[in-house]
C-alpha cells in the first residue's frame, strides 16, 4: 500500500500540471465541479492546437459588408452628420485598421459594426445577419456569441482574476461548462499569461491587463474582434507585443481584427487601412 501511495505520488510529480482553477464565487461552483472532472487529456489535447477541428473558411466572401452607412446625432438642436456614406468590407483573417484624427467618427463607426448602436441610412451584413434589422435582444445575442471587444481603458473586472475575467465572457456567451477550463488556460497561453492567470487587474502591468482583455474578447471564439485604439496606454513595445498576439490569434483562431489606431508603427502591419476624413473613407 505504502509502495503504491509513494509510486502515486511520483507518477504525480512527473505529470506537466494542468492550471489550476481558481477558488469559485458562490455560482460558479457546479462550473468547478465539472470542470475538474474533465480528462487531462483532453484538456491537454484542446490546449494544444484548438484549431485543428475548426471548419475550413472561404476568405474571398466578405465575413461584413457596410454599405453606404451614414450616422448623425442631434447635439444642441443641431444634426451633427459624423458618418456622411461609408463602404466597406471586412474578408476572413483580416487584420484591418481604420485612422483618421480625433473626432473623425471611428468609434462610432466600430460601435455600429458591432451593434452597439444603430446607422440612420446604410445595411452592415455580418454573416448571415443584417445588423441594421436587428431587435436590440438580437444585436446583444450576436455580441455575445460571435463578436469580441477590446476597448482601450482594458473593461475588467476589478475583483476577479485574469482566469475568472476571461472565464465570465464564456458563461456569458453561453458555452457549456465542460469547454471553459481548456478554453480559458488555452486563451491566457496565446496572449503570453500562462504564469499570471490567477493575478487581478491591479496585480498585472497596463500590458498584461490588455492581453487579459483580448484573451477575455476571444474566449468565445467570435469571427470578428473590434478593438478600439486597443494600443493607446501602451508604450511602444507592449504595443508591438499586442500586435504579435493579435497576428498569433488571427492565425491560430482564424479571427478577423478590425481596430483603430492613431500609431503609424501599429499600421504597418495591418492587411488593409481604411482612413477616415470628415465622415468618409479616402481609400476605399
Ligand atoms: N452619442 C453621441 N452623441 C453626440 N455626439 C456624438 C456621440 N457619439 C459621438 N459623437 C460625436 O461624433 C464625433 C465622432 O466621435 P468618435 O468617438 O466616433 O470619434 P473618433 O474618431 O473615435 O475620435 P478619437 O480618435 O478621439 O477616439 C465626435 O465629434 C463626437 O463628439
Ligand atoms: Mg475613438
Amino acid at each position: 500500500m505504502i509502495r503504491w501511495l509513494r509510486r502515486r505520488h511520483q507518477d504525480g510529480m512527473h505529470r506537466k500540471p494542468l492550471p489550476e482553477v481558481p477558488p469559485a464565487p458562490q455560482d460558479l461552483r457546479g462550473a468547478q465541479a465539472q470542470a475538474e472532472a474533465e480528462s487531462a487529456s483532453s484538456a491537454q489535447a484542446l490546449m494544444d492546437d484548438p484549431s485543428e477541428h475548426e471548419p475550413v473558411i472561404d476568405t474571398s466572401k466578405p465575413l461584413l459588408t457596410v454599405t453606404g452607412v451614414e450616422r448623425s446625432f442631434s447635439v444642441g438642436g443641431h444634426e451633427l452628420h459624423v458618418l456622411k456614406g461609408i463602404d466597406m468590407e471586412l474578408f476572413p483573417t483580416q487584420l484591418v485598421m481604420l485612422k483618421g484624427r480625433s473626432g473623425s467618427g471611428k468609434t462610432t463607426l466600430l460601435n455600429l459594426i458591432g451593434g452597439l448602436d444603430l446607422p440612420n441610412r446604410g445595411e452592415i451584413r455580418f454573416k448571415e445577419h443584417w445588423i441594421h434589422q436587428c431587435s436590440d435582444d438580437r444585436r446583444t445575442y450576436i455580441r455575445k456569441t460571435e463578436i469580441g471587444f477590446i476597448f482601450q481603458s482594458f473593461a475588467l473586472m476589478p475583483l476577479l482574476s485574469a482566469w475568472e475575467n476571461v472565464e465570465l465572457s464564456l458563461r456569458m456567451a453561453g458555452r457549456p461548462r465542460s469547454e471553459w477550463k481548456a478554453r480559458v488556460a488555452h486563451c491566457l497561453e496565446l496572449v503570453g499569461l500562462g504564469k499570471r492567470m490567477h493575478h487581478r487587474p491591479f496585480e498585472l502591468s497596463g500590458g498584461e491587463q490588455q492581453r487579459v482583455a483580448i484573451a477575455k474578447a476571444i474566449a468565445h471564439k467570435p469571427s470578428l474582434l473590434l478593438a478600439d485604439e486597443p494600443t493607446a496606454e501602451l508604450d511602444s513595445q507592449m504595443g508591438a507585443q499586442v500586435m504579435t498576439v493579435f497576428r498569433d490569434i488571427i492565425r491560430t483562431e482564424r479571427m478577423t481584427i478590425c481596430m483603430t489606431t492613431h500609431d503609424p508603427t501599429i499600421m504597418e502591419v495591418a492587411d488593409r487601412v481604411f482612413e477616415m476624413v470628415d465622415g468618409k473613407f479616402i481609400n476605399s
